[in-house]
């Protein structure tokens, strides 16, 4: 698989990503507290954003809930708290939320789950955050979780057999050689630079982005996380698959995880 996209399960059956997303819920729970921080200290809602007092915030990766809908609920729970603190009630605010996901998410889903008791406009945005998806200086709030660690594809290298860089019966870079892993963090690059350009373009002067992310602590090896673990438990399963004669080898060499683990130290750079 070179490019395309990757949703996660839609639906509501056993396997589908709104009941297998608990892990992802709680580890926004944990960083809520800084986001709320955050903002509380730095969005300017009052004086730069509520000029039209319609506050326009975008959940790019959104899947198909219900993390989404908690996600924008507390980023709006801490703009009003904000903005009434400064301006009488009346001066009401309204807010309008853009999903974000890959044109084959299961927008039917989302928009089928959406909270009724919810508070604000929504309007779904199907692309690729690595592209734009809104209109110059329009947004005033991006929110991102758990979803930049996908590639926008896996770089062409891995796949070509006079590469250095071919990743032969391997599925990742992690336990694979140093070419791989370049060739994964050239893509990672890659990606996040037009992420990041195309969002200079559509935030407001003034506006805020918060983006929680799949890291790796400094200095540590890939191998030694969960991840690590998991991905190589699921490589040594299919190559017994393969010893066992039920798929053939060239299905694992073409077979690679568009994903890449980014630490601090990476992305301080790359911003
Ligand atoms: C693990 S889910 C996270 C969903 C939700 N944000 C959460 O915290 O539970 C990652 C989501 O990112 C989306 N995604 C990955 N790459 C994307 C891209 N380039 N553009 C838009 N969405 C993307 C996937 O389709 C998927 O729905």
């Amino acid at each position: 698989m070179m490019t395309g996209s990757f949703p996660m399960n839609g639906g509501y059956g056993t396997y589908s990503y709104a009941k297998n997303s608990q892990y992802q819920r709680e580890a926004s729970n944990v960083v809520k507290e800084m986001i709320n921080k955050a903002i509380t200290e730095k969005f300017d809602v009052k004086n730069k954003i509520a000029t039209s007092r319609t506050i326009r915030i975008a959940d790019l990766g959104c899947s198909v809930g219900p993390n989404t809908f908690i996600a924008m609920q507390n980023v709006i729970a801490v703009v009003e708290k904000k903005y009434y603190s400064q301006v009488l009630p009346s001066e009401k605010l309204e807010f309008q939320v853009f999903f974000n996901d890959h044109i084959s998410n299961d927008f039917n889903t989302l928009f089928t789950s959406l909270p009724v008791d919810r508070q604000y406009f929504v309007t779904g945005v199907p692309g690729s955050f690595y592209e734009l998806l809104f209109p110059s200086s329009s947004l005033h709030f991006v929110h991102s979780a758990y979803a930049l660690h996908w590639l926008s594809k896996v770089p062409e290298k891995l796949l070509d057999k006079n590469s250095p860089a071919w990743n032969k019966g391997k599925i990742h870079y992690i336990g694979a050689s140093d070419e791989v892993r370049n060739a994964y963090a050239a893509q990672f690059e890659k990606d996040m630079e037009n992420f990041l350009n195309a969002r200079s373009k559509e935030i407001i002067a003034g506006g805020m982005m918060v983006l929680i992310m799949v890291g790796l602590l400094d200095d540590f090896q890939p191998s030694e996380t969960s991840t690590g673990v998991t991905f190589n438990f699921l490589e040594s399963s299919l190559m017994d698959m393969v010893n066992g004669g039920l798929i053939n080898g060239a299905q694992v060499d073409l077979f690679n995880f568009p994903i890449y683990v980014a630490c601090p130290k990476e992305m301080t750079m790359l911003i």
